[in-house]
């Protein structure tokens, strides 16, 4: 790390929470990049680049640094450079929850073994499964892809809910993989010949996480409402709700432990229903996300392309700010092309409001004139061919 970069997060944090950042980031074989270096402080980060030159590559190595798939959801195999034959490996140093850890995660496939596997070293140390990530970074990201949400399934706002969870609970990740296992294999004890006594502790599992599972959505939608009523941007602003099995009974002021129960008596009487439909039908993966633009009054989905971008935007920087509050964390953000559907106006509430919170955020676009007002508060990096080019 530079010194001007120890000093700038000596700086950032004297607040009395965290603000995270990345210092530097190295690729190795990680799509149109060879091997690329980086090194950054946590001002905003301004990647620009002609299309197709690999800026949403840099956002989504970035995402890599926490649990999951990235921000493409991409298959692991699919992310090695097409002309290497050598596997892809991210090396990032951040400033983390428990402060400084270097980050290293990449595609380790062994033979026979699954092809998809990746493996993640935390200073050095291969640690088991990717969920301790999430104990050291935070990183929530908008992407153009993203406003599909709004005509998608309900999974696809359960995701990006559980995703705005992850940064405020580094537990959530785990709870949910430990709520699918358990499902999963209810179901499958359902379709053979089942066993009540393993059902019984599969279900009670299920309950438990479930149950933490809602409980922690329910609060982090309220800290994001809270965050969004309180902000000075003239943005639109959102409202979120999340409805579902667990989630309504915590509506209606059950407490946890009584809900918990209440969900494992829902499962055990659903079972022949569970075995006939092959899948379970109810519970907290089935769970509903639902926002609604305040000032109109109207359901998300129903509101223009324009708006839409800005309610996500809105959520985005809302988490940011909550983050900071109830957390004690501000959580690196990522905004591919966000800037370039943004009026002018939009764009330098945008920034100032990203200055004020303090989040290193990581923004791209073709046109550096699209970042005009960031001048001497972000740092310029120009992306070209699979270089990246400190400006
Ligand atoms: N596995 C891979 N191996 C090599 N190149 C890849 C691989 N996957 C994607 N690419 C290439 O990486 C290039 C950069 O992609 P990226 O999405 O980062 O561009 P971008 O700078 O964000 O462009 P845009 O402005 O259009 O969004 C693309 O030309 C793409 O074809
Ligand atoms: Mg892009």
């Amino acid at each position: 790390m530079s010194a001007d970069a120890g000093t700038l997060i000596a700086q950032a944090n004297t607040h009395d929470y965290t603000i995270l950042s990345l210092h530097s980031l190295s690729l190795n074989h990680f799509r149109n990049y060879e091997t690329a270096r980086m090194e950054a402080t946590p001002a905003p980060v301004v990647l620009t680049g002609h299309n197709g030159a690999g800026k949403t590559n840099i956002l989504e190595a970035i995402s890599l640094l926490t649990p999951g798939r990235g921000l493409r959801r991409a298959k692991l195999s699919e992310i090695n450079n097409c002309h290497s034959h050598a596997n892809w490996v991210i090396a990032a140093s951040v400033h983390g929850m428990q402060g400084e850890v270097k980050i290293g995660t990449g595609r380790d496939p062994e033979p026979g073994d699954n092809p998809d596997k990746r493996i993640v070293r935390i200073d050095g140390k291969p640690v088991r499964g990717q969920a301790g990530l999430a104990r050291h970074f935070a990183i929530i990201w908008l992407t153009p892809q993203m406003e599909q949400l709004f005509q998608e399934s309900a999974s696809a706002g359960r995701k990006f809910l559980d995703r705005l969870v992850f940064s405020f609970d580094p537990d959530h990740a785990s709870r949910v993989n430990e709520y699918d296992y358990a499902m999963r294999e209810r179901n499958r004890l359902l379709a053979g010949n089942a066993d009540g006594a393993w059902l019984d502790a599969l279900e009670q599992t299920m309950a438990e996480t479930g149950a933490a599972i809602a409980q922690a959505r329910r609060h982090t939608v309220e800290h994001i409402n809270h965050a969004i009523l309180s902000s000075p941007l003239s943005f639109p602003k959102a409202h979120m709700r999340v409805s579902g099995t667990v989630e309504d009974l915590l509506e209606k002021g059950m407490a946890a432990v009584a809900a918990e129960e209440a969900f494992k008596g829902v499962l055990k009487d659903a079972r022949r229903m569970d075995a006939g439909a092959g899948r379970t039908l109810s519970g907290i993966h089935r769970s509903e996300m639902h926002m609604i633009h305040v000032e109109k009054q109207m359901a998300a989905q129903f509101c223009s392309t324009g708006e839409q971008k800005a309610l996500l935007l809105s959520i985005v920087l809302a988490q940011a700010r909550a983050g900071a509050q109830w957390h004690g964390v501000v959580p690196v953000l990522l905004l591919d092309e966000v800037v370039s559907h943004l009026d002018a106006t939009r764009r330098l509430e945008l920034f100032e409001e990203i200055c004020q919170i303090g989040a290193q955020t990581w923004m791209t676009g073709t046109d550096p004139g699209l970042f005009a007002g960031l001048e001497g508060k972000a740092q310029y990096f120009h992306v070209d061919g699979g270089r990246v080019i400190s400006d």
